[in-house]
């Protein structure tokens, strides 16, 4: 991909040419009408990891049989986990472990996964995501996809040759929240009028320091979430979700940004990422988004976003009231038909307006699989972590960032790991 393709105009037609999925026969799926059903593994068996085996155990017919990670504990605990959900459905559990630096490419050489979960740190999720598609398996790949713009770069090229393939979903899960497409649906449709400006929002605590006296890379390893390069900074691991609302509401990327960022509050030994940022993202038809973050101290949870246009507008809280007011009122709960039996609550029952988003997104995503629809969202998921990384970029730098000025820049990140040498 050369950086042409990349600049706005280049990535947003090469988006738009990336079908949503794609129709395949379902017999080509392994496990599609075997009483098998989908097999899963696991690759990165942390805390993300095992929820989603979790919500794949709980809400779909699939069975989770393999299990991969860089240390051993991260793997009984697991192990452990998916043994006893899977016995709750009757399933034989883990028939396959991993450990170790080639633990990933072990558990996708296994002729028994259909399926893999990568839930491993942002920086190997180029590598893994990559090998997975390679070895024909169907993926889905925790955000962000990449920390760098040539890992965004090369997961648009692994996402053409999952095309028509495999599956491929982004751990965007916010997407299947019911309040959230319901809201998203209003806001193409225009209930706001002319978007003028929006504001974005995601504060949460300092997450603590584990094994502080494990020798290095072990210690960078296990608390990856403090290191810049292993995660991306705040902005780009967990700040995306608001940052991908964004673009999914004004149905675009930014085209510039300015902003500011600081270690103030959390500058720890053994600690290299941003306290906060505040960066305004400038969309196309000149819509501004001011967007403020935070990740340090006892700061309380909150992340939100808002949209303000010429007849109203709009609030969409992980939880509390979710919806638009103005011209075109409507609040999640306020004026839905009530939900019938057996599906999700319209009623306004949840106050956890994600209550749904993970149950959604994994049974999309095994759908996909044993209905032969295959799912394609490397370009979604390249586009907000890319997003992500203008904020960043724009914040480190203290100055104006084009979106075409990052994608040239072409900034290669390195860790200085050698994952080999743990094993
Ligand atoms: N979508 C969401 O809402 C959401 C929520 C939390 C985390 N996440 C994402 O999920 C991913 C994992 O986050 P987490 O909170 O579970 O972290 P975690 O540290 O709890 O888990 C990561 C696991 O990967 C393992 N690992 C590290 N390097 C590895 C390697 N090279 N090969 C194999 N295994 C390796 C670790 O030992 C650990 O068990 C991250 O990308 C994070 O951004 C997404």
């Amino acid at each position: 991909m050369n950086n042409d393709n990349m600049g706005r105009r280049g990535f947003l037609q090469a988006a738009a040419g990336t079908a949503a999925f794609t129709i395949m026969k379902p017999q080509l799926v392994r496990g599609a009408g075997a009483n098998s059903g989908v097999r899963v593994g696991l690759l990165g068996c942390g805390g993300r990891g095992t929820t989603h085996t979790e919500t794949i155990l709980k809400n779909t017919d699939a069975r989770v049989i393999a299990l991969a990670d860089m240390f051993q504990d991260r793997l009984d605990n697991a192990k452990q986990q998916v043994d006893k959900l899977s016995a709750a459905k009757g399933h034989a559990g883990v028939e396959q472990t991993f450990v170790g630096p080639n633990a990933y490419k072990q558990i996708l050489d296994s002729k028994e996964v259909d399926a893999v979960v990568i839930a491993t740190p942002p920086y190997f999720h180029v590598e893994h995501l990559a090998a997975a598609v390679a070895a024909g398996k169907h993926v889905y790949c925790e955000k962000p996809v990449a920390i760098d713009v040539p890992g965004a770069k090369r997961v648009l090229e692994i996402g053409k040759k999952a095309e028509g393939k495999v599956s491929l979903d982004v751990g965007f899960q916010i997407r299947m929240a019911p309040p959230f497409v319901e809201l998203a649906k209003r806001i193409h449709a225009g209930a706001l009028g002319e978007i003028v400006s929006g504001e974005a929002y995601y504060y949460c605590p300092r997450i603590d320091f584990t094994y502080p006296n494990a020798p290095q890379p072990v210690r960078r390893l296990r608390n990856w979430l403090q290191d810049r390069v292993l995660s991306g900074d705040i902005i780009v691991e967990q700040n995306i979700h608001a940052i991908d609302i964004c673009n999914w509401m004004l149905q675009g990327h930014p085209e510039k940004a300015i902003g500011r960022n600081g270690r103030k509050g959390r500058d720890f030994p053994g600690d290299s990422c941003s306290s906060h940022f505040d960066v305004i993202f400038q969309y196309p038809k000149d819509v501004h988004v001011s967007f403020s973050s935070a990740q340090f101290g006892k700061v309380q949870f909150d992340c939100s976003e808002r949209f303000l246009g010429t007849l109203g507008s709009s609030q969409s809280p992980y939880a509390g009231p979710i919806g638009i007011w103005g011209e075109q009122q409507w609040i999640w709960g306020g004026s839905e038909k009530p939900a019938a039996e057996g599906q999700f609550s319209a009623s306004g029952a949840f106050s956890d307006n994600l209550a749904q988003a993970d149950p959604e997104k994994q049974k999309a995503f095994i759908g996909s699989i044993l209905s032969g629809k295959l799912h394609n969202q490397a370009a979604l998921g390249v586009e907000s972590a890319l997003t992500a990384m203008l904020g960043r970029q724009a914040a480190y730098a203290g100055r104006e960032v084009t979106w075409d000025e990052l994608i040239a820049a072409n900034e290669h990140w390195d860790a200085g790991i050698d994952i080999n040498k743990l094993g």
